[in-house]
């Protein structure tokens, strides 16, 4: 592990600790050689978020097509006083936690139980948004401590600090961007590093109208297609490939027997380039399924929380019934 004190200008503390993930390079391989050995090809999702990738998903939850920004901010504002409360939390973590824009309304909440002091724990696998967020923050907060955390959640919450009185938030429906087995292993892996009196706040996404699903992932401005393709451009920088973004096409499709959203990159033309160890060719039209995003009913919930023995607490919904938080206790 290395951590690095980048003293502030301001009175807020802030240290960041990139958790060992070992070679890069080595991991992205490791993935690209069983996504792309599979039938239909895949990348998995967490390779977007390189600098640019966390810059253009910040742009997309910015869209007016992208709801679930707008809509859990709404819930986090009129509830987070109640939902710090009834969690007795000094300390939130947030898993997945970006930029932490959302998050103020949280950390406003716990600065008015404890005069002004809040601990935060931003957990992501981009230094890079974890860095921007906390300098936004330390402009904010008078009294922050924050202790960033760069990690994978496939490998890492046991390494969680366990410091205060803490509430895990989980937000942005970034549960939904596993598939049923892996979600389910993911719950148990963040209740197993929950204590008894920790809370778990877990936002996500509603089912809905196929129309209004579909333009959330694919917005006529063209940003998400940008989001999606940069995935393209990190594996061949890693790897010097002759393969471009622009040869791909963005495409999002509701699969309503499965309940998610499925992002594809399809190619334009006949792509083959070779990674260590591997020859890849793609076939022009060819799908490449880059991520799913799943879509919950109060019963889907439900029964995830109670296969992973989670106890659900209090959920709460915006006005329309868009996306949902609850709050859960192991
Ligand atoms: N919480 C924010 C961001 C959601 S986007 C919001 O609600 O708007 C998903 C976030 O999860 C990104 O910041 C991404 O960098 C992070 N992420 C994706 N895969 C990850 C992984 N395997 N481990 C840790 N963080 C990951
Ligand atoms: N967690 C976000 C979601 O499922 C991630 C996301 C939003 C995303 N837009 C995207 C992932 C477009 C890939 C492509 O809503």
């Amino acid at each position: 592990m290395t951590a690095r004190c980048d003293g502030s200008a301001n009175r807020g503390r802030y240290r960041v600790d990139r958790l060992d993930v070992g070679d890069e390079t080595a991991r992205l391989l490791a993935d690209l050689h069983q996504g792309l050995a599979s039938s239909p090809k895949s990348i998995p999702p967490k390779w977007f978020y390189d600098e640019e990738g966390s810059r253009l998903f910040e742009e997309i939850t910015k869209l007016p097509e992208y709801y679930p920004t707008e809509a859990e901010r709404a819930i986090l504002t009129e509830n987070a006083d109640a939902m710090v409360a009834l969690a007795g939390a000094d300390t939130l973590v947030e898993l997945g936690a970006g930029v932490s824009d959302k998050t103020t309304a949280l950390l406003d909440a716990i600065g008015r139980r404890n005069n002004g002091k809040i601990r935060f724990v931003p957990f992501d696998i981009s230094q890079d948004a974890i860095e921007t967020g906390a300098s936004r923050l330390l402009e904010r907060y008078l009294d922050i401590e924050i202790h960033g955390v760069v990690g994978d959640f496939d490998l890492h919450l046991p390494q969680l600090p366990t410091a205060g009185s803490r509430m895990i938030a989980f937000l942005g429906g970034t549960i939904g961007n596993y598939p049923p087995e892996p979600r389910l292993k993911l719950l148990s892996q963040i209740i197993s590093s929950m204590d008894y009196d920790d809370h778990l706040l877990l936002g996500t996404d509603l089912v809905k109208g196929e129309d209004r699903l579909v333009v959330a992932y694919d917005d006529p401005a063209g940003i998400t297609a940008l989001f999606n393709k940069n995935v393209i451009t990190v594996m061949a920088r890693a790897f010097d490939l002759d393969v471009s973004a622009d040869d791909f096409e963005h495409r999002a499709i509701w699969n309503r027997d499965e309940a998610w959203i499925e992002m594809h990159l399809i190619a334009k033309r006949d792509v083959s380039f070779d990674l260590p160890g591997m020859h890849v060719d793609i076939t022009r039209g060819e799908y490449l399924l880059t991520e799913i995003s799943a879509k919950f009913t109060p019963d889907s919930l439900l029964a995830d929380f109670e296969a992973v023995g989670l106890r659900v607490v209090e959920t709460w919904t915006d006005g329309d019934f868009l996306v949902s938080l609850s709050r859960l206790n192991k």
